[in-house]
């Protein structure tokens, strides 16, 4: 492959990326879907502070992938497979933030938002920081995840992805087609309750001031798939995709999926 990412034995779909024309491309009997961009216009409210260098483009964001087979079982359970891609991008800031006297910036992020249903994220390619905050945003965790990890994400829980690393992060996830995403708390906020910066060698986590008065200590940094034994009840494991993996259960196992779940009860 010229100048591409294999992900088909990641994913378990026939995918791969162009890093030329930096867009996911289709092979096998795969529907090619085309991607949602995420541009400078609709973050720019949730940045650190007011970039000066910005990419136009985000992230891109392909909804509802399937093999043919699988694509109308999948719309029959109400669940759907998306991947998002983060390119390696850091966006520039201004303004009273310093770190060591060095202007820092901003690693790129996903905009953030929450929903009533759970999500499972899987990271196919690079690596990914899950930043998570309750709906009073009494406290925020980061989960760390490499390839081939998974990270679930309980009801009502604020989340935003950041790419932390010098390559593209392309990640999976399964999500009842039915939950609706709300952004708008996080636009309100001007982001989550903290910023991943660097400054040269240092990355730094900065609270977000419009969360005064909150639990604003760094957040609890948390490992993927912990606890295992919950992961492993629903047939993921690292080595395997997990579209692999639940389509061999028929998409059985996604059931927890289209009905609320608490942190407690994962204990996570
Ligand atoms: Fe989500």
């Amino acid at each position: 492959m010229k100048n591409g990412i294999d992900l088909s034995q990641k994913a378990g779909l026939s995918i791969g990326f162009d890093r030329d024309l930096e867009r996911l491309f289709f092979t096998d009997s795969l529907v090619s879907v085309q991607p949602d961009i995420r541009t400078w216009y609709q973050m720019i409210s949730v940045l650190s502070k007011c970039p000066h260098n910005t990419p136009k483009e985000f992230y891109q964001m392909y909804r509802g992938l399937g093999n043919l087979t699988d694509l109308s079982l999948l719309d029959n359970l109400g669940l759907r497979f998306d991947v998002t891609v983060i390119p390696p991008r850091m966006i520039g800031t201004r303004g009273e933030i310093s770190m060591g006297g060095k202007m820092p910036q901003e690693y790129i992020k996903t905009l953030g938002h929450s929903h009533a249903m759970p999500e499972v994220y899987e990271v196919l390619h690079g690596e990914a920081i899950y930043l998570m905050q309750d709906s009073i945003g009494s406290h925020s965790f980061a989960i760390h995840a490499k390839p081939g990890e998974k990270v679930i994400i309980p009801s009502f829980e604020g989340h935003v992805t950041i790419n932390p690393g010098d390559d593209y992060l392309i990640m999976a996830n399964f999500i009842s087609s039915r939950t609706v995403s709300e952004y708008e708390s996080f636009k309100e906020m001007g982001g989550a309750m903290h910023f991943f910066l660097n400054s040269g060698e240092k990355n730094r986590w900065i609270a977000n001031p419009n969360y005064a008065g909150y639990d604003l200590r760094d957040p609890v940094g948390l490992n993927a798939m912990m606890p295992l034994d919950f992961y492993k009840s629903l047939g993921f494991s690292r080595e395997e995709p997990m579209y692999t993996s639940s389509k061999r259960k028929n998409f059985q196992n996604l059931n927890f999926l289209k009905k609320p779940l608490k942190r407690d009860s994962v204990d996570i």
